[in-house]
């Protein structure tokens, strides 16, 4: 089986945010393989710190080298590059990433908000977290919104944090240059616009009139 192209999701096994961690470390261009702060000076400066830990992508996608797991992990970083968030919400923010997209694959279809939300609310359910499933549904939801959200809120600060990464950085949100393209570096694309646009022609194709289903105004 190939797993780039048939990823298996652990989704109702996943039940904490603890786990392994792997090593994420840089090539460069001596060939040699440092930790990203060495490679990347000029983040030391801005005391902005990459996030190389999210267990629970790991736990959902297994040893998959699915491109959605580095998509999670740049969009979350873009996400914690906004301001400064307890711990909560920087929880909040980490189980939306993990879910955002995740019904593209799951369910096989480019209208993916209600799927990727039905897995996030169960996991929710299934750690005891249901006062949180009307916010992080909302940030899911709203994540593809054309117009602002409220300011300072989790989900205009979700969608921001896609918008970066979906865009390639073109849109930066205020989030510093050299940050974007360490995160980038950190986390390479791995095929995952590739896969965006494959599901995009695939249901264009199919639903000629409503394209793209995810986008809201
Ligand atoms: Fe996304």
């Amino acid at each position: 089986m190939d797993r780039r192209t048939t990823p298996r999701f652990n989704i109702d096994g996943v039940g904490s945010l603890r786990g392994k961690t792997g090593d994420r470390r840089q090539e460069t261009g001596d060939g040699r393989r440092y930790p990203v702060s060495f490679a990347y000076p000029l983040l030391s400066e801005t005391k902005m710190k990459i996030e190389t830990e999210i267990p629970l992508i790991d736990e959902i996608l297994g040893d998959s080298d699915h491109g959605y797991r580095n998509h999670v992990y740049r969009m979350v970083n873009f996400c914690f590059a906004q301001g400064e968030f307890d711990a909560e919400e920087k929880e909040k923010i980490v189980i939306a990433g993990c879910f955002h997209d995740l019904g593209i694959w799951s369910a096989d279809t480019w209208d993916y908000l209600p799927p990727s939300i039905d897995l996030a609310n169960r996991y929710l359910e299934r750690t005891s977290r249901e006062d949180w499933r009307d916010e992080i549904s909302t940030m899911i939801d709203l994540h593809h919104r054309i117009r602002r959200c409220e300011d300072g809120s989790l989900v205009e600060i979700f969608r921001r944090g896609d918008l970066v990464d979906f865009s390639l950085g073109l849109f930066k949100c205020g989030i510093r240059r050299d940050f974007i393209r360490a995160v980038k570096l950190e986390f390479p694309n791995a095929g995952f616009h590739r896969q965006l646009a494959t599901h995009a022609c695939r249901w264009t194709v199919r639903h000629p009139l409503n394209p793209v289903p995810v986008l809201k105004w």
